[in-house]
């Protein structure tokens, strides 16, 4: 079997499902697509099934035209039915990993998927979990359901973790040029997924266990948690210190080793860098360790989308500006520049806050069109002069590419810049506060 499913990796014969269509999935399910290989997407989302299908794109990252060409050549396909699983050779489940109410990981996805790959596979199958998970996921939840009925890994199937790396809205860094981490329950599984990997990807890194290619994705992630933790307790520090932290990080980085740059905002937003992190620690704690660097950087970083309203509220007190009734508009709503994810966006959690302060608050983002705060749908707003001259502050929460921020910071009365986005721009006026 192991040699029948090396064949057909070789030969692009192999079919690959990738189940869970978002933004890991479909670029996954395009970069092995364009390769020639015969991709089935399974996705729960009807709407995302009815978009593949009829050829259209909805992550920025992936243009429809390249959708539609997949499509017409019946290279991707896409259904909500797992029934297409025993016709396929590679599975790669891409689906959620959240936290749940109590800040506790919910593999709940995973579990669904891999039951519904269960009811339908065929021996000689290969497994690869890309959500991000706590280490141990895949040899400890996974294994034993793929092993019940008799099924026995490397005889019958084979199982491997490959952490997903992709960056939204980045150009450099994509799916094909990102290299990947992957590590088997068995050896052969680990070189099944390498040689699949190595199709898409200039260069493949196998691990000895997919626990170290698990934990090597939370330390990536937390790494990234704690350094932005890091430089927003410094913003902190440095308003104390009458400092412009901005100022200090472009000095710091100056130095060409031992330093790398990162940056104060608003707070963490996205499915990863604020989640993955407490996915680590979770498990740690049923261990008896207690990561405090993990849980120092949650805690300072889920506390930014306050202090910017509190600093907003500040500046209106001193312009005798009670923020009950006081007109906020947010720029930006999406997690991070350039992309229209919202899931924990930090610009979220301040509309919430201004709401809940009785101010009247609106929100302009290219990339979404509608949100819903506190059971209420805002609408994105036009960026018109004479709306902008309304505004008692207009906040920079995400420093999408597009906004024009001449004309913003020319027709506010005053702006909080929470990414130093102006500056960037070159524009420079004393109606803007910043971070
Ligand atoms: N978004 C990122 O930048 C990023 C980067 C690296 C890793 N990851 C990790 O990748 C995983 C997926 O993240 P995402 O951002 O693509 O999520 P997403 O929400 O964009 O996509 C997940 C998709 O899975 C589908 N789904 C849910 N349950 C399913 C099931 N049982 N069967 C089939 N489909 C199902 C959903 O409908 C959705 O379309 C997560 O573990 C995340 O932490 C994400």
């Amino acid at each position: 079997m192991y040699k029948a499913l090396r064949n057909k990796i070789e030969k692009k014969s192999a079919r690959i499902g990738v189940i869970g269509l978002g933004y890991v999935g479909l670029p996954l399910a395009v970069a092995f697509a364009e390769e020639g290989f015969r991709v089935t997407g399974i996705d729960t989302s009807s709407r995302m099934i009815k978009s593949i299908k009829s050829g259209k794109s909805y992550i920025l990252d992936v243009p429809t035209e390249r959708i539609a060409e997949l499509v017409s050549n019946k290279l991707l396909t896409a259904t909500e039915e797992y029934a297409v699983v025993k016709k396929l050779d590679a599975l790669i489940i891409c689906v959620p990993t959240p936290l749940g109410k109590t800040k506790e990981p919910d593999i709940s996805f995973i579990v669904a998927a891999v039951k519904n790959i269960i009811r339908n596979r065929k021996k000689g199958q290969l497994y690869i979990l890309e959500s991000t998970t706590y280490p141990g996921t895949t040899e400890e939840i996974l294994l034993p359901k793929f092993q019940e009925g008799g099924f026995r890994v490397g005889r019958d199937f084979f199982l491997a973790f490959s952490p997903e790396r992709v960056d939204p809205s980045n150009k450099v860094y994509t799916t094909n040029t990102i290299p990947k981490v992957v590590g088997g329950v068995t050896k052969k599984s680990t070189a099944l997924a390498e040689m699949l990997y190595g199709k898409i990807v200039g260069q493949v890194i196998p691990v000895s266990s997919s626990k170290v290619a698990e934990m090597a994705k939370l330390l990536e992630n937390t790494f990234r948690s704690v350094n932005i933790g890091l430089v927003n307790e410094l913003a902190l520090m440095c308003e104390s210190l009458n400092v412009d932290v901005w100022e200090v990080i472009s000095a710091a980085k100056t130095k060409p080793f031992g330093f790398m740059s990162f940056y104060p905002g608003p707070g963490i937003g996205g499915h990863c860098i604020n989640i993955d992190p407490l996915y680590l620690s979770w498990k740690a704690s049923l261990h008896g360790f207690k990561s405090r660097f993990i849980e120092l950087a949650d805690r300072i970083n889920s506390s930014m989308p306050q202090h910017v309203v509190g600093r907003v509220i500040s500046a209106l007190n001193k312009r005798r500006k009670p923020v009950k009734g006081c007109k906020i508009l947010v720029l930006g709503v999406a997690y991070k520049k350039d992309v229209n994810d919202t899931r924990e966006s930090p610009s979220h959690e301040i509309i919430r806050l201004f709401l809940e302060e009785e101010a009247r608050v609106s929100y302009c983002d290219p990339y979404v069109l509608n949100m819903e705060v506190n059971g209420r749908t805002l609408k994105s707003m036009n960026l018109k002069r004479s709306f902008l001259r309304k505004q008692d502050c207009v906040i920079l929460s995400t420093d999408h590419g597009t906004f024009d921020y001449k004309k913003i910071a020319e027709n506010s009365k005053l702006v909080f810049d929470a990414r130093n986005a102006f500056h960037h721009a070159g524009v420079k006026r004393r109606n803007i506060i910043k971070l």
